[in-house]
């Protein structure tokens, strides 16, 4: 069984102390860092820029999950590969030529991602399945951590699963937007591969221990 994993968002981490947040994540189980990079216009809020990724990822032990929620992202590939991404997941709203797109991801060394918003239907990325290495569904309308899960995401999990099935594709699925222990064994039921927490790892009481339950829930 392919494996699964935990990718905390940064973006709920405590900014005065991060390094002591990137720290917790490096010591913890958690699988991968998820950065939410977002610019006014894409969406209606502005998180962090190059200086702080420059910065993660310098003491960032684990993948570095780079999810852009910013208009016009083909302009930035090149500098988001120097910054030390691993992963780069750019909008599928936000791409008019989405295969293009992909293509210059890979051409930088880096696994190629695709965001839909709630209302994008799973089923407009068919045609470049076997293109994208993982597909991030949101499951909140992108902008802000803390937000409620929207239930019709197991829908198009298990939708989505079936097109990566029939194209035998390699692609990930990822979670993203109000994930808790009370729907990461649903989601990893119906698909998934990847699940990003932000409020639910960082308000806790105690992250670490917060990630190793999420890590033991979706254990297969
Ligand atoms: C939302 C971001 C998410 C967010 C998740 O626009 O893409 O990654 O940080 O936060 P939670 O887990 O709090 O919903
Ligand atoms: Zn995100």
């Amino acid at each position: 069984m392919a494996s699964k994993y935990i990718a905390p968002s940064v973006l709920a981490a405590d900014f005065a102390n991060l390094q002591r947040d990137i720290e917790m994540i490096n010591n913890s189980e958690a699988d991968w860092f998820h950065i939410d990079i977002m610019d006014g216009v894409f969406v209606p809020n502005i998180s962090f820029g190059m200086p702080v990724l420059r910065d993660i990822a310098k003491h960032a032990t684990k993948t570095i999950d780079v999810h852009l929620m910013i208009v016009d992202p083909d302009r930035y590939i090149k500098t988001f590969a120097d910054l030390g991404s691993n992963i780069l997941t750019v909008h599928y709203e936000a791409c008019t030529h989405l295969h293009r797109t992909l293509q210059a991801i890979k051409a930088e060394g880096m696994k190629a991602g695709v965001a839909i918003n709630p209302h994008t239907n799973v089923n407009l990325l068919e045609d470049v399945i076997n293109d994208i290495d993982l597909v991030c569904i949101m499951s909140v309308n992108p902008g802000f951590g803390g937000q409620s899960f929207i239930e019709n995401t197991y829908k198009k999990v298990t939708r989505l699963k079936e097109i990566i099935t029939q194209n035998n594709a390699g692609t990930l699925i990822e979670i993203d937007g109000g994930v808790t222990n009370k729907n990461a064994k649903k989601l990893i039921d119906a698909g998934a591969d990847v699940l990003v927490a932000g409020s639910f790892v960082f308000k806790s009481e105690n992250p670490t221990h917060t990630i190793k339950e999420l890590k033991e829930i979706i254990k297969v």
